[in-house]
């Protein structure tokens, strides 16, 4: 094993004090100074650029949209300024755009009517439903991005939670047989991805063998690996319209932010039953839950940087407390410092026009 750090730099501030290089240096200074000036290499701005170890491009950002009914409908959310609800002739527009930006996917997300949501989820496995329709509108209109959809169910039923209710609980195996029936429809609409965000024990592996058996063999799963039971969904939340609905909290399925062992378990399951990529939620309270995982597996890693996200750091620039590009860019790149593959963000497009702009 490597020896730690400081032994290291003392190892050489001898060697340099024995060949008589800083012979002078005072027995006081930090080891390795002045040999070493840690901001040489920061002096100026080719140099910065030349030693720099991690870059966010266009390629690594994935954009989150919501889509509603309607025709050329545009909604705001409240509690994210800047995102909007879109029906799908401008979410196909919304696709175009990020094409246009170099933005390599978008991941989709209903609001779906609330007379439609109901205790068993139907509305879920309905081929005709809305994201089904979204993605099969993107699909023949702007061919050229991946889609994502979200295997959950939270967006069907009337109490908002991700599986199906039985009693007091919600019940795992019941559930992942609607989730697949959901997946099911979503591939066959077109979608490339399905990113089950459920947390359902073992719906990884059910997802995958109905794929396989019904011809879809190459259909990506991006799992929701570490998805924490956290308080930065709620923007979603109204986003998708399930807040009100939603009673308790999801404790009992989504991972306690305490714990970071159990992550890796997590992690182990999901690849082991057939997840393609694996993903980390919410991002920047969970940096070292990306780095672990990026580490330990070296599967392609993703992280959401989810509503809250964007909503804490909108309101702070908003009110110009922070300088918004700077503070965004920071945040992303910083994904990225922590392992992270790709980024999925509400922010995705207002990054791609700041990479394009400085390119
Ligand atoms: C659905 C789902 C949620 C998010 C993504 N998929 C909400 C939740 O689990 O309650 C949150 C995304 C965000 O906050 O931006 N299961």
């Amino acid at each position: 094993m490597s020896s730690p750090k400081q032994p290291v730099l003392l190892r050489a501030e001898r060697t340099l004090r024995e060949t008589g290089v800083n012979a002078d240096a005072p027995e006081t200074s930090a080891p390795g100074f002045p040999a070493t000036r840690m901001r040489r290499n920061r002096k100026q701005d080719w140099s910065r650029r030349l030693v720099g170890e991690n870059r966010l491009a266009c390629d690594d950002l994935i954009w989150p949209l919501f889509v509603i009914d309607g025709d050329n409908k545009r909604e705001s959310v409240e509690s994210m300024p800047g995102v909007d609800r879109l029906s799908i002739d401008l979410a196909v527009g919304a696709a175009k755009e990020a094409i246009d930006l170099g933005i390599p996917a978008i991941a989709l997300f209903p609001n779906t009517d609330a007379g439609l949501r109901d205790d068993l989820a139907s509305e879920a496995f309905n081929p005709e439903n809305l994201i089904c329709r979204a993605v099969r509108a993107i699909k023949s209109e702007a061919p050229g991005i991946g889609v994502i959809c979200d295997v959950a169910l939270d967006p069907y039923t009337s109490h908002g939670h991700d599986g199906l209710l039985v009693g007091d609980r919600i019940d795992n195996d019941s559930s992942l047989e609607v989730l697949v029936r959901q997946a099911l429809v979503q591939v066959e609409a077109g979608t490339d991805i399905v990113a089950p965000s459920d947390m359902m024990d073992g719906r990884v592996g059910v997802i995958r063998s109905a794929l396989e058996q019904a011809g879809h063999k190459d259909t990506q799963i991006m799992a929701y690996t570490a998805k924490y039971a956290s308080a930065f969904y709620g923007p979603f939340r109204d986003a998708v319209g399930s807040s009100s609905n939603l009673k308790g909290d999801k404790r009992t399925y989504q991972m306690d932010p305490a714990n970071g062992e159990e992550a890796l378990r997590e992690a182990e399951l999901d690849i082991a039953e057939g997840a393609d990529m694996i993903m980390v939620k919410p991002g920047m309270p969970y940096l070292d839950i990306v780095h672990r995982l990026r580490d330990a597996f070296a599967m392609p890693t993703f992280v959401y940087q989810v509503s809250g996200e964007y909503s804490m750091l909108s309101a702070a620039f908003d009110n110009g407390w922070l300088e918004r590009d700077r503070a965004m860019m920071e945040v992303l790149t910083g994904f990225k410092r922590a392992g992270a593959d790709g980024i999925l963000t509400y922010f995705a497009r207002d990054a791609a026009q700041y990479l394009a702009q400085q390119s």
